[in-house]
């Protein structure tokens, strides 16, 4: 997949569609390498690059550089970056100019949470050219009114409010959207509404595909484990064996060897 068109493509194929965050030149290279869809410069970068408690944190200065990083590492895959908290609060022409940013940075699309008074932001954008990927159900960016990180959309009204949601991105030309932390049933029913594809993240199998956090697949924080995320690989007892083997082996004088040194 290179290009936005090819999401739509893989939903009327009912092919899944695979994402995954990346922020930096090697990761995004493995993720290309490895064959998956599409690479989210997420927001998280905030957060699990940067060390800020929560993805508000992120500026279009900080995504803008990763977003960069990323399109040297993966310079055919579709790239999508988050556009960071508050941009669409600024109107439309703010959106605009950020969006525009990533854009010349590398992005292929931008990444809008939330929906409450962004339609416009959303239609502005896609009349401009920008191709624009919803994001709904828990979103980070609001986990200060949410009270937290928790699931969205178990009672009846809750539902009904994200089905609403969904189809105002899609009718204002939104090409697919994230669904988080939202019950299966509830995540297969709006995609079911739905022409454009869903990308689930805690939100079932019924998703038109699935987005992790890399950190997360590869296991590289030992200390946090979200429930819905499955671990790829146990990354931080690698690295940090590999770590501790180095530093023994230069502590016993074994490296580096002769034929790791220069003649
Ligand atoms: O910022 C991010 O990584 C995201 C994913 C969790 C979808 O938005």
């Amino acid at each position: 997949m290179n290009r936005i068109q090819d999401f739509s493509q893989a939903r009327q194929a009912a092919q899944p569609i695979v994402v995954v965050t990346a922020y930096d030149v090697l990761l995004a290279r493995l993720a290309a390498e490895a064959g998956v869809d599409a690479i989210l410069v997420g927001d998280s970068v905030a957060m699990v690059v940067h060390g800020h408690p929560s993805t508000i944190h992120a500026t279009t200065e900080m995504m803008c550089l990763h977003t960069a990083a990323v399109r040297r590492g993966a310079p055919e895959s579709v790239i999508i970056a988050d556009l960071p908290f508050l941009t669409a609060r600024r109107g439309a022409r703010a959106a605009v100019d950020a969006a525009g940013e990533l854009l010349r940075a590398g992005a292929t699309g931008v990444k809008l949470e939330g929906v409450a008074g962004h339609a416009e932001v959303v239609a502005h954008l896609v009349g401009s050219g920008i191709p624009v990927m919803g994001h709904i159900g828990l979103t980070p960016q609001s986990h200060l009114q949410l009270g937290g990180y928790r699931v969205q959309g178990r009672s009846p009204e809750e539902a009904a409010r994200l089905q609403r949601e969904a189809l105002i991105l899609q009718d204002n030309g939104a090409f697919a959207l994230v669904i988080e932390c939202v019950p299966a049933a509830v995540a297969r029913e709006i995609t079911a509404a739905l022409s454009i594809p869903t990308i689930g993240i805690g939100a079932g199998v019924s998703t038109s595909g699935q987005v992790l956090v890399l950190t997360d697949l590869l296991g590289l924080d030992a200390k946090f484990q979200p429930r819905f995320a499955r671990r790829y690989l146990d990354g931080a007892s690698n690295v940090r064996d590999a770590l501790k083997a180095f530093a023994s082996d230069v502590r016993a004088g074994l490296f580096p060897s002769p034929a790791e040194s220069p003649n």
